[in-house]
């Protein structure tokens, strides 16, 4: 690698993977489950399936390990090489003892610093800007980068308002200093506390602690006043991919793709909408998986990474709970 040891390095992703469980839930099976059906769950939502680790022993970390073995083998890489891993997600294996270091032992890479990031549906955005400034730092080579979601563990299979949207996978990227001139750019990012009340689990956490009259009540539950996370959802990944257009002073035409995180196509297209990009440069495949909360984002570099070349400009965005946002800018390394 040729660059000048005196300036950050560039980070960037240099290798996908990805996992989804065999098992799909579909429209028609939940609409035998509550009062909805499929005509309803397509045209609010654009979900048609979505893929449930039915397995109890499929948690979010075996469904992490699958997607970076699936990485590993498909680069040949030594895991011993990885120097960090990092995992993203919501729904850690246990909620004390972090999943990373688990999935880290697993794949081989015990000698990595290991470490989960909470960030809801941004985490994967926020793990790839960690990433990128850890590498950028020079302190770190290779972060293996994870976003991770069991969803189906913390969704209420009674409640049509929450059980039709969530989905469960996987998908891993490697963060590495470019070899090249691309990788990624920069973020924009931003946060609102009023997110903890309008999006939670409510009880389980040191707020609320867990008890039996909590479980009764179904407060270990992801629970959500959707209208209202909806409009957050459109204004901030519009804003901020806006945001992040002028500040690398880019037009909508010189965007090669857009990969917005994937919670409802209204969302989506609202989005794409404000931004003013073209559908077709607009990915999504929230149809087969629904809202896989950190996985929505590397499940879709995973899906069209043969799409790509080097030097496409791909623009990120996400929202998610805290509430937390984003947009980065990435051009494509390979
Ligand atoms: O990942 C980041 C966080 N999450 C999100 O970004 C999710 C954001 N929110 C949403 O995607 C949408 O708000 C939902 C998909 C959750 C709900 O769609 P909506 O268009 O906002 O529906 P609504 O909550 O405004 O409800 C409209 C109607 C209501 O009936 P009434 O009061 O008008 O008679 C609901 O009871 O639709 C009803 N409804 C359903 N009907 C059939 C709600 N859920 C269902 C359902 N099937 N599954």
């Amino acid at each position: 690698m040729n660059r000048d040891r005196s300036l950050p390095a560039k980070a960037a992703i240099t290798a996908v993977g990805s996992y989804v469980p065999e098992d799909i839930l579909s429209n028609q099976d939940l609409a035998q489950m509550v009062d909805t059906n499929d005509e309803w769950i397509r045209s609010r939502t654009g979900i048609v399936e979505r893929r449930i680790a039915r397995n109890p022993e499929h948690a979010t970390g075996y469904m992490a390990i699958q997607a970076a073995q699936s990485l590993l083998q498909k680069k040949n890489i030594d895991p011993t090489t990885i120097d960090v891993v990092l995992v993203a997600t919501i729904t850690p294996d246990y909620t004390v003892s972090p999943t990373a270091p688990y999935v880290a032992t697993e794949i081989g890479a015990g000698g990595a610093l290991a470490f989960d990031l909470q960030a809801a549906c941004s985490g994967f955005l926020y793990g790839l800007s960690t990433a990128s400034a850890m590498i950028a730092s020079g302190l770190h080579q290779r972060v293996l980068l994870i976003g991770a979601d069991k969803m189906s563990s913390i969704v209420d299979y009674s409640d049509r308002s929450t059980c039709i949207i969530f989905g469960d996978g996987a998908a891993a990227v490697l963060v590495e200093p470019s070899d090249n001139q691309w990788g990624y750019e920069g973020g924009v990012f931003g946060n609102n506390g009023i997110g903890s009340q309008l999006l939670n689990v409510p009880h389980g956490g040191s707020r609320q602690p867990f008890n039996a009259d909590s479980y009764a009540a179904g407060q270990h539950y992801i629970q959500q006043e959707g209208r209202t996370v909806f409009k957050y959802a459109v204004n901030h990944m519009a804003s901020s991919s806006l945001a992040l257009l002028d500040r690398y002073n880019l037009t909508a035409d010189q965007i090669n793709y857009v990969l917005p995180h994937q919670a409802n196509k209204r969302i989506i297209d609202a989005t794409r909408e404000a931004i003013g990009v073209e559908e077709e440069k607009v990915l999504t495949n929230i149809a087969h998986y629904g809202n896989t909360t950190a996985a929505t984002i590397p499940l879709l570099l995973s899906d069209f990474e043969q799409q790509f070349s080097p030097g496409d400009r791909l623009i990120l965005t996400a929202f998610g709970g805290g509430f937390t946002w984003g947009a980065a800018y990435i051009t494509w390394n390979y």
